[in-house]
């Protein structure tokens, strides 16, 4: 089996969407996750059109059995996984700052992120060339935003906390993996222009997908442990 296989999760739209497109084209087969069958077979038929190889994976990736049905059908499937894309993400903090707000944001900003990447290891290790790319933020970057107005006033800690625990996970799983061949960094995409970003955003959707795309085809020389934007290693 000489195909490349990804894995994006929230792929249904918005920038997972748009990497499973841009990784699809470069002739990798992508598995479609997203929060609910009927959302990812829709996605995956948009990218079947385009001559993509696309296949829908229902995957919540706070729903431990999504998780572990996932990991089994990979390795059934394709007995590996070359990439894995952590894009599924959420912002509540317009929902008010409680305890409840800051568990959910966890939930899936990080610990599903997590909970699944430690699920999918041995098939990244099963891979000769694994790459995880977790799709973080400039807002989980701590001394970014105590260093600059702008992202500092933007005063969401539900989002920037689950971010920055994402960015010190993704640093620790880079020394963890560092005697095997995957590398792992996290991704700035940007302000993109989706349901999250808002209409205001500066950048549109394909460009946003790029950092991501970067980072899962990074070559064997190419770094790890790193936070990125545009090829550019941002400060943690
Ligand atoms: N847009 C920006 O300016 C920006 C900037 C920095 C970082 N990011 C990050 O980029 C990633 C993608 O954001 P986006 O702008 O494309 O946002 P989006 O359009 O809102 O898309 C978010 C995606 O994540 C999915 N998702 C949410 N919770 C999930 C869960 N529990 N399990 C699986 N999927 C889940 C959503 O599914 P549903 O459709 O079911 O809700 C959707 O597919 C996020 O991690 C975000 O934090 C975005």
């Amino acid at each position: 089996m000489n195909d490349k296989i990804a894995l994006i999760t929230g792929a249904n739209k918005g920038i997972g969407l748009e990497i499973a497109r841009q990784l699809g084209k470069q002739g990798m087969i992508v598995l479609v996750g997203a929060r609910s069958l009927p959302k990812a077979e829709e996605a995956a038929a948009k990218l079947q059109a385009e001559r993509i190889q696309a296949y829908p994976m229902e995957l919540d990736v706070t729903n431990r059995q999504h998780i572990a049905y996932a990991a089994d059908r990979i390795e059934k499937e394709y007995g590996k996984l070359d990439v894995l894309v952590n894009n599924a993400g959420i912002y509540l903090d317009h929902e008010g700052t409680d305890v409840d707000m800051m568990r959910r944001s966890f939930d899936t900003n990080f610990f599903g992120a997590y909970a699944l990447t430690d699920s999918l290891l041995h098939l990244l290790k099963a891979s000769p060339e694994g790459r995880i790319v977790n799709q973080s933020s400039i807002l989980g970057s701590v001394g970014t935003i105590l260093g600059n107005d702008m992202y500092g006033k933007a005063s969401a800690p539900g989002y920037t906390a689950s971010k920055a625990a994402m960015n010190a996970w993704t640093a620790q799983l880079s020394i963890q993996l560092g005697d095997t061949p995957i590398k792992v960094n996290a991704c700035h995409p940007g302000w993109v222009k989706t349901d999250m970003g808002g209409s205001g955003a500066v950048m549109e959707i394909h460009e946003g997908a790029e950092t991501a795309v970067y980072l899962a085809t990074l070559p064997g020389d190419g770094p790890t442990g790193g936070l990125f934007h545009k090829q550019e290693p941002l400060p943690w």
